[in-house]
């Protein structure tokens, strides 16, 4: 028996508009990401990583082509109601609320997108414990935090919205080794235990490595796994 793919791109084709000049990034991209599943999209730097997530989680409509969420196209389900129930990013520049603590940048998206706890500040901090934060580092504002404790609220803030897939655009460009193994490993917990989807943007040989899946950008085409 095949199940419904989470997420299904086809035909996926973008094209970027800037003055006269026109950039075709991605042409003719098909493939079904399954739940349950850890992916790696790899690529030379301009290859179009950013924009296929972007695409992928409903930030931006492809030019040409389809995306669909447990078989329905994401333009039917509606954007927002896609980025706030089904998907959650850790996005490449964090894109935290700079003006607030590591804590509060969790509850607040907890509450933007519905999430039923009560207790979310201990929820918050226990997310925050689990990649690696302690209290006094989950109560100070984020930019009094590093560049790779600033990701890793940014990866606890994606855990914080129970979703279906989880998209990270280099999520482990800022962290030393044996934090980055900390993160791979709740990657993967995260696919195999509670089946979800989590689909990972990297430059690491070693993050991609541990995918299930690495998937190659080069030229617009996305290759290295069977097209569907
Ligand atoms: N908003 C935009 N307007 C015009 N061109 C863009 C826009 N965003 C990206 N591009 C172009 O599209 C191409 C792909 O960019 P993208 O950010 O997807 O690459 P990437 O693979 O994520 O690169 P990196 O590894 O450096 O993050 C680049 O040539 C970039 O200049
Ligand atoms: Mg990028």
């Amino acid at each position: 028996m095949t199940s419904t793919p989470v997420l299904r791109l086809s035909g996926l084709t973008h094209t970027y508009t800037g003055g006269r000049r026109r950039t075709t990034v991605l042409k003719d991209i098909t493939y079904e990401f399954q739940r349950g599943a850890f992916y790696a999209v790899v690529g030379p730097s301009g290859s179009g990583k950013t924009t296929l997530l972007s695409l992928s989680s409903g930030l931006d409509t492809p030019t040409k082509g389809v995306v669909a969420f447990d078989g329905t196209d994401l333009r039917e389900i509606g954007l927002d109601r896609y980025r706030n129930k089904h998907a959650a990013t850790v996005f490449q520049q964090y894109n935290l609320l700079t003006y607030m603590t590591a804590a509060q940048n969790i509850t607040t998206a907890m509450e933007i997108t519905g999430v039923r706890t009560r207790r979310k500040k201990d929820r918050a901090l226990e997310l925050l414990d689990r990649v690696g934060l302690d209290r006094h580092q989950a109560t100070r504002n984020v930019l009094q935090l590093s560049g790779g404790q600033q990701q890793r609220v940014a990866i606890a803030r994606a855990l914080a919205c129970d979703v279906d897939i989880l998209f990270a655009d280099e999520p482990t460009g800022n962290l030393d080794e044996d934090t980055a193994k900390g993160i791979i490993d709740i990657f993967q917990e995260l696919a195999h235990d509670e089946h979800k989807c989590v689909i990972v943007v990297t430059h690491s040989q070693h993050l991609a490595d541990q995918a299930d899946q690495i998937l190659n950008l080069r030229k617009g085409r996305m290759t290295g796994a069977p097209r569907s």
